[in-house]
């Protein structure tokens, strides 16, 4: 490994929005290219909250993978008030459900049937603790009263550290941090708790949704906090701590549905994400930890092989596109149109 290139095992998103139909057709390729697996988020219309619905949609999956590029979906199961125990074991067992998403109610896109309370998914952690299957929790509470800046803080005092607290052998996955309180806590807890950590979150702070003007494109759940958390962030990332992985949340919306009033939170990151990373690792000087943090530590935590292939990222710059048309209208990437240092060699 010279400054300049950098060859790792092939790493896996442990967060991914594939969305369906003809967006799914457009943006799996961004996704596949890059990786080896992928954890498939369930918050479709209808959310996939059952094995047949996963199954169903891990074959659509997989018939629109362009031919020759080897990946595989690892779906999940929505949690809802109603989730049945039986089913999610069932899911876990076949391989089917790798692990069980809770969102909190109308927390974000798609989360109208998420998790009211989670006392009334007590049955199910319990299931799954014992299963030793993961949950991955959006980690914001949804009180009106609470500053939007301030809802993961809250989350994790009022309804993770309880959570583990109540089921400690329950292993969990704090998703998409964006908090120094949240890499603080995840460092802290025991060895069932790990986070994932997206591109864009190691890049911007809050300026970036008002610079200049309004940026819809920048705005995604949790919502980007300030510098100081940023940086934070970035230290977690690169420190080479095994709790923390790559999950990218590349959550594409068409640019109508994001540039209209109330337009919807997600950053289409796929096109450029694996690259931002890199070069984030190497600002860091930490490009000696990269291999752990995109292609060790995850697998490690779900209990799955690391992947034998290797990828080569190399120092030579390329820019992303404007846009990536799709039978439903044209989605903005991240850093659309911007030069990136990074690219991942073919
Ligand atoms: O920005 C986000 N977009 N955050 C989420 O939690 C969901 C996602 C989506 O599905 O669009
Ligand atoms: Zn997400």
């Amino acid at each position: 490994m010279s400054s300049d290139t950098v060859t790792l095992r092939r790493p896996d998103d442990w967060h991914v929005h594939l969305r369906d139909g003809a967006l799914l057709q457009a943006v799996l390729p961004f996704t596949a290219r890059a990786f080896a697996r992928a954890i498939i988020m369930p918050n479709l219309v209808p959310p996939v909250t059952s094995v047949a619905a996963a199954e169903a949609y891990r074959g659509r999956i997989l018939a629109a993978l362009p031919p020759g590029l080897d990946f595989t979906p690892l779906t999940t199961a929505y949690l809802t008030d109603d989730s049945d125990p039986a089913e999610i074991e069932r899911g876990f067992r076949a391989g089917i459900f790798a692990a069980v998403k809770l969102y909190p109610a109308h927390a974000t896109t798609n989360s109208a049937q998420g998790v009211t309370d989670i006392a009334r998914t007590y049955r199910v952690l319990e299931r799954m603790a014992a299963l030793g299957m993961p949950l991955l929790v959006h980690g914001e509470v949804t009180d009106p009263d609470i500053d939007v800046f301030d809802r993961e803080a809250v989350f994790i005092e009022r309804v993770l550290a309880p959570l583990i607290r109540r089921l400690p052998q329950l292993k969990i996955v704090l998703e998409h941090i964006t908090t120094k309180e949240a890499a603080d806590f995840v460092a802290a807890a025991g060895e069932t708790l790990a986070a994932t950590v997206t591109a864009h979150h190691l890049l911007i702070n809050r300026n970036a949704l008002f610079a200049g003007g309004l940026r819809p494109h920048m705005y995604c759940l949790p919502v980007a906090k300030r510098e100081t958390h940023r940086l934070a962030l970035r230290r977690a990332a690169t420190s080479g701590n095994a709790k923390f992985f790559l999950g990218t949340d590349t959550a594409p919306h068409p640019i109508a549905d994001k540039e209209r009033d109330c337009g919807c939170a997600g950053i289409f990151a796929a096109p450029a994400a694996l690259e931002i990373y890199a070069q984030v690792f190497a600002e860091e000087k930490a490009l000696d930890r990269f291999e752990a943090f995109a292609s060790l530590n995850g697998p490690r935590f779900y209990g799955m092989p690391a992947n034998e292939r290797r990828i080569t990222l190399a120092r030579r710059p390329w820019r992303v596109p404007a846009t990536v048309p799709t039978a439903a209208g044209p989605l903005r990437p991240f850093l659309a149109g911007e030069e990136i240092a990074w690219r991942l060699l073919p």
